[in-house]
C-alpha cells in the first residue's frame, strides 16, 4: 500500500491529525491504521476532561502556565508550555465547532471543574465521560471525509527506515528517515508495507507495563519501543504518572476503572482505614495536591497501615449533583455494591500516563525524518516531570495542529517511494505455546509495579533491570524463531519500554516530580531531562 499521509492511531492525537491534512489536503491520501477497533483508545476512557482557559474574568493564561509549571517540578519546557496553553482555546473550540458536547451552567457558560495543582475551575467535560464524547465527534467527522481511509485490526511492528535498504543506521546517524511501516494485517494475516511520505505516531500511553493500569490493554508503548529501535531520541521515561485513585478490586489486575480527580474537586475526601482524613498531613493542598504528592501518600498510607487500599468518602457530597457530573462512576460503583451516598468506596493508584516518549520539537516533529509524533507517546516538553490533570487531551491537539501545519509545508507528494523489501518470515514457526507470551508479561507487570513504581530506590532499580534482561533474552528468541502476533510484539515492546523507564530511572540521581528514589530523596540542579 502507498500512502501520503500515515497515521497509527485513532484516538484524539491520530484522527484531529488526520482530519485536518484530510481537509487541507483533499488531492492527498490519509491513511489511519489502528490496531483493534477504531475507538478502543486511552482517549475513549477520559473522564475529568480538558484543562482550558475559558473564563478570562477569573482566570488566566499566566495562572495556567503556572499551575503546569507548578507541576512538572523543574523540567517543563516554558515555551511549549506557552504554545499549548495560549494556543488550547482555539483548538477546543475547533473540537466545540466539529459537535463535541461539553457540560455547561444555567446561565449558558461552561461548566468548569477542577483538578489537583489547578488554581482555578478550568477543565471543561461532558459528564464524566468527555473522551467517549471526543472520539465519537472525532469519527464521525473521519467517516465523512472521502480522502481518509481507517483501517481496523491491522498492529504495526516497526517504522521503515534506511536500516531496511540495508544502510547502518546507529544513534549517530543524524538522517534517518522515514518511509512507512511494516504492518500486521489481522485481515490478511500477513505483514504488509505501508509506504508513506509522512508518518504520524499518535500511538498512545504504556500503562500495560504495570500490574494494575486505568489503561486499556491497547496501551503498550509500540510507537516509542519503535522509534527505539529505529534508533529515534527518546525522552524522560522515569516520569509515570500513577493516578491516585482508582478503583480498587481485591485480586483484579489489568484495566482499572477510573475514579476521576474531579470527583475530589467536588469535594471528595480520601480516608485511611482508621478513617482518618489523611491528606492534610501532607500537604497543604490535602486531597487537591498535584498526583505525585497525592499519590506517594496514599501509598505510604497503604504500607503503614499494611492495607491494599485506602478510601474515597464521597457521602458528604451532594447527591444529586454527583449523579448529574459523575453518572458513569454512580453506576460503576452502584453495580459493585458501592451505594456513593453511604458507602466509602474502595481506591488505589494505578499507572495511568506517561510523561516521556518520542522525544519532539515544537511542530511535533521527532528526530527522524519524516516521521511525526503527538499525544501521550511524545515528549514534547510540556509536562516535564509531572503532568498537570487534563492537560494531555489539550496537547494532543495542539500538536496534532502543529504537525498538520508543518507536515503540510514538507510534503512531497509525487516524489517516488523507495523500493522497499518486503518483511521477510523466514524460518519461523507457528507458536507453540502463547502462555510463554502471557506469563512473560505477568511477570514484566509484577517486575515494574514491585521495583519500578510509585517509590523506587537504587537496589531495586537494579533488581528490575536484571529481571528485565531476562526476559528480554527469551523474548528476543521467541521473536526471531516465530510467526509473529500483535502479543507477542506487544510483549516486546513493553519489555523495551520497561528497559527505558529503568535506564532513565537509573540515570536521574534525585527525586523530583513523579519520581522518587529513596536513594536519592532529594532534588539536585545539575539533572536535566534524560534522553535515551
Ligand atoms: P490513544 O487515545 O491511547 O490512542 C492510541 C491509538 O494508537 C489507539 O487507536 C491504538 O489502537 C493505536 N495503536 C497503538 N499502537 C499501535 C500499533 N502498534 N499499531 C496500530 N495501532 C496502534 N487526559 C486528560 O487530559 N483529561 C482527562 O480527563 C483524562 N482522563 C483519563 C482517564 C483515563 C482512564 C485514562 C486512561 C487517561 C486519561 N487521560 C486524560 C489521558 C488521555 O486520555 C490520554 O493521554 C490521551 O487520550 C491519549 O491520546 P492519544 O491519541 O495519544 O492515544
Ligand atoms: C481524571 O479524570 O482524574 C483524569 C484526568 C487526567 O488524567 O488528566
Amino acid at each position: 500500500m502507498e500512502t501520503d499521509f500515515l497515521v497509527i492511531g485513532s484516538g484524539i492525537a491520530g484522527l484531529t491529525y488526520a482530519l485536518k491534512v484530510a481537509q487541507h489536503c483533499p488531492d492527498k491520501r490519509v491513511t489511519i491504521i489502528t490496531k483493534t477497533v477504531e475507538d478502543e483508545t486511552n482517549t475513549k476512557y477520559a473522564q475529568g476532561g480538558v484543562a482550558v482557559v475559558n473564563d478570562l474574568e477569573h482566570d488566566s493564561f499566566k495562572k495556567h502556565i503556572e499551575d503546569t509549571l507548578i507541576a512538572g517540578d523543574g523540567l517543563c519546557n516554558k515555551k511549549i508550555v506557552e504554545i499549548v496553553v495560549r494556543e488550547g482555546p482555539k483548538r477546543v473550540q475547533e473540537i466545540i465547532d466539529l459537535g463535541a458536547q461539553f457540560d455547561k451552567d444555567p446561565g449558558g457558560d461552561y461548566s468548569l471543574g477542577r483538578e489537583g495543582g489547578h488554581s482555578e475551575n478550568r477543565v471543561i467535560h461532558y459528564k464524566d465521560v468527555t473522551g467517549k464524547e471526543i472520539e465519537r465527534a472525532l469519527l464521525a467527522a473521519i467517516h465523512k471525509q472521502k480522502n481518509i481511509e481507517l483501517v481496523t485490526h491491522c498492529y504495526v511492528v516497526d517504522i521503515i527506515t534506511q536500516h531496511h535498504l540495508g544502510y547502518l543506521v546507529t544513534k549517530s546517524t543524524t538522517d534517518i528517515e522515514c518511509h512507512g511501516v511494516y504492518a500486521l494485517n489481522e485481515h490478511t494475516n500477513r505483514i504488509e508495507k505501508i509506504l508513506s511520505h509522512i508518518t504520524l505516531l499518535a500511538t498512545g500511553g504504556n500503562g500495560q507495563a504495570y500490574r494494575t493500569t486505568t489503561n486499556p490493554v491497547i496501551a503498550t508503548g509500540d510507537g516509542v519501543a519503535m522509534v527505539y529501535r529505529a534508533k529515534g531520541r527518546i525522552e524522560n521515561m522515569e516520569f509515570i504518572q500513577f493516578h491516585p485513585t482508582a478503583l480498587y478490586r481485591a485480586g483484579v489486575r489489568g484495566q482499572a476503572f477510573l475514579i476521576s480527580e474531579a470527583v475530589r474537586g467536588d469535594g471528595a475526601i480520601l480516608r485511611n482505614s482508621d478513617r482518618e482524613a489523611f491528606m492534610e498531613k501532607y500537604d497543604e493542598r490535602r486531597d487537591l495536591a498535584p498526583r505525585d504528592v497525592v499519590a506517594r501518600a496514599i501509598d505510604s498510607e497503604m504500607k503503614r497501615t499494611g492495607t491494599e487500599h485506602v478510601w474515597l468518602d464521597c457521602t458528604e457530597m451532594d447527591l444529586v449533583k454527583f449523579k448529574h457530573h459523575f453518572p458513569n462512576i454512580y453506576e460503576k460503583c452502584k453495580s459493585i455494591g458501592v451505594d456513593i451516598h453511604k458507602d466509602w468506596i474502595p481506591v488505589a493508584p494505578a499507572a495511568h500516563y506517561s510523561c516521556g516518549g518520542i522525544k519532539t520539537d515544537e511542530w511535533g516533529r521527532s528526530s527522524i525524518r519524516r516521521l511525526y509524533a503527538c499525544g501521550e507517546c511524545a515528549s514534547t516538553g510540556l509536562h516535564g516531570a509531572n503532568r498537570l490533570a487534563s492537560n494531555s487531551l489539550l496537547e494532543a491537539m495542539v500538536f496534532a495542529h502543529r504537525s498538520f501545519e508543518d507536515s503540510c509545508k514538507v510534503i512531497l507528494g509525487d516524489e517516488a517511494f523507495k523500493d522497499i523489501p518486503d518483511w521477510n518470515a523466514e524460518g519461523t514457526t507457528e507458536p507453540k505455546e502463547m502462555i510463554l507470551i502471557t506469563q512473560s508479561l505477568k511477570e514484566l507487570q509484577q517486575v515494574m509495579s514491585d521495583y519500578v513504581g510509585i517509590v523506587r530506590s537504587n537496589v531495586r532499580l537494579e533488581r528490575a533491570e536484571r529481571r528485565l534482561d531476562m526476559l528480554h533474552e527469551e523474548t528476543e528468541s521467541l521473536y526471531e524463531r516465530t510467526v509473529l502476533s500483535p502479543q507477542l510484539c506487544q510483549l516486546r515492546n513493553l519489555i523495551t519500554v520497561g528497559y527505558l523507564i529503568v535506564k532513565g530511572a537509573s540515570f536521574r540521581k534525585e527525586s523530583r516530580g513523579l519520581h522518587y528514589n529513596t536513594s536519592y530523596p532529594y532534588k539536585s540542579k545539575l539533572m536535566q531531562n534524560i534522553i535515551l
